[in-house]
């Protein structure tokens, strides 16, 4: 499906960034970024986590001058755009709610059409906007803050859910753990520095739901999906019996890493088992993580299976990604938007068959 070129603004404030960006491209076509531009709200770092009322009074002050220099440095003006984007869940909805509202009013003044985006559907097209090969069919890893997805993409609108945490997102445990370990708020990337010079054999923490024993075979539940609860618990556990944290915290993160790394690979083995796609396509800011990606991509290669990650700006929130999601959704434009912090993930099926119908 080809048609002509559209300019599309994005705006995304679901969570602690507010972003705008401009995305030029042909709907099943070539893309092209014009401008990205991310406010990463500081003020949580104080309450080492998101306090959510504090994040939509600064998306509020920082809505407006972001979405005007995405414009500037794009060398465009509203009456140039063809299609405004905006997050419309899930997330928090004090946060939704003033990213929705803004973009409400600037398509209602400038009389454009307005099309609201999932989130998560849009991580999933963020990695294309860097790496025309990231496109379906492919097997998907959502690793925030906030989720942890394994799906099956044999083409964009097309989802099957093949695996979900089953308590902690991948990045909330780096958060977790990130606290205990003294680390500040947010944990991922310090865990990951602190991890480089830890010696990996110190702690050997458990790697749940991954052993291959009674009730876990390829059509149970447990087989794909991951839990982060028990490993956190032991971590807990260690860093009580430590005398000395400022030594051993190279060590307890590297564990701690590898932990992660290990199950999140073999959940994604599984995947590939399964559905036989020819490439993983990463998202999300644990997908920042360079230890992991080189595990996935060392590991899959043997299977002449691709792995492609984005940098670090487009896997963490931001609104290039918001952008690319109009661009295949622009034709919904003109639907009611709503911030709907329980948002349903579109084309969104469990377990039954992945296969779209032939174009
Ligand atoms: O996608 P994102 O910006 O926000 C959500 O939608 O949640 O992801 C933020 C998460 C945080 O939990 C952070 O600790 C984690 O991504 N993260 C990392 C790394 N960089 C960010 N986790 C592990 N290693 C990293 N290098
Ligand atoms: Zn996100």
């Amino acid at each position: 499906m080809t048609g002509a070129a559209l300019t599309v603004l994005g705006i995304e404030t679901s969570c602690d960034e507010t972003s705008a960006a401009v995305v030029r491209g042909v709907p099943g076509g070539s893309t092209e970024l014009r401008s990205c531009v991310i406010l990463s709200q500081d003020v949580h770092r104080v309450y080492r986590g998101i306090v959510p009322e504090l994040a939509s009074r600064a998306h509020l002050t920082a809505v407006a001058p972001v979405v005007d220099r995405a414009l500037v440095d794009a060398g465009l003006a509203v009456r140039d755009l063809d299609l405004i984007a905006v997050t419309e869940g899930p997330g928090l909805v004090g946060a939704l709610l003033v990213g929705v509202s803004y973009a409400k009013g600037l398509a209602l003044a400038a009389d454009r059409p307005l099309v609201g985006i999932h989130h998560l559907e849009a991580h999933l097209f963020g990695t294309a906007l860097e790496d025309p090969a990231a496109v379906p069919p492919f097997v998907g890893l959502v690793i925030s803050g906030g989720h942890t997805l394994l799906i099956d993409v044999p083409a964009w609108g097309h989802y099957r859910l093949l695996g979900e945490t089953r308590d902690d997102a991948v990045g909330e445990a780096f958060d977790k753990v990130g606290a205990l370990l003294g680390l500040g708020f947010p944990g991922g990337p310090a865990i990951e520095r602190e991890a480089a010079r830890g010696d990996p054999s110190r702690y050997r923490f458990p790697r749940p739901m991954v052993h291959r024993g009674a009730g876990q075979r390829a059509g149970d539940p447990d087989w794909l999906d991951l839990s982060m609860s028990g490993l956190k618990t032991a971590v807990v556990h260690a860093v009580r019996d430590v005398r000395d944290l400022e030594a051993e915290r190279p060590h307890l993160a590297r564990g701690f890493q590898d932990a992660v790394i290990d199950v999140v690979r073999i959940k994604v083995e599984r995947a590939l088992e399964l559905t036989a796609r020819p490439r993983v396509v990463l998202g999300g800011g644990v997908a920042c993580n360079r230890a992991l990606r080189a595990a996935l991509a060392g590991a899959l290669a043997a299977r002449d299976v691709t792995v492609h990650a984005p940098s670090p700006r487009i896997a963490t929130d931001n609104a290039a990604m918001i952008a690319r999601a109009g661009l295949f959704r622009h034709a919904e434009a003109g639907a009611p938007v709503d911030a709907d912090s329980r948002l349903p993930f579109p084309g969104l099926t469990r377990g039954a068959s992945p296969e779209p119908p032939r174009p």
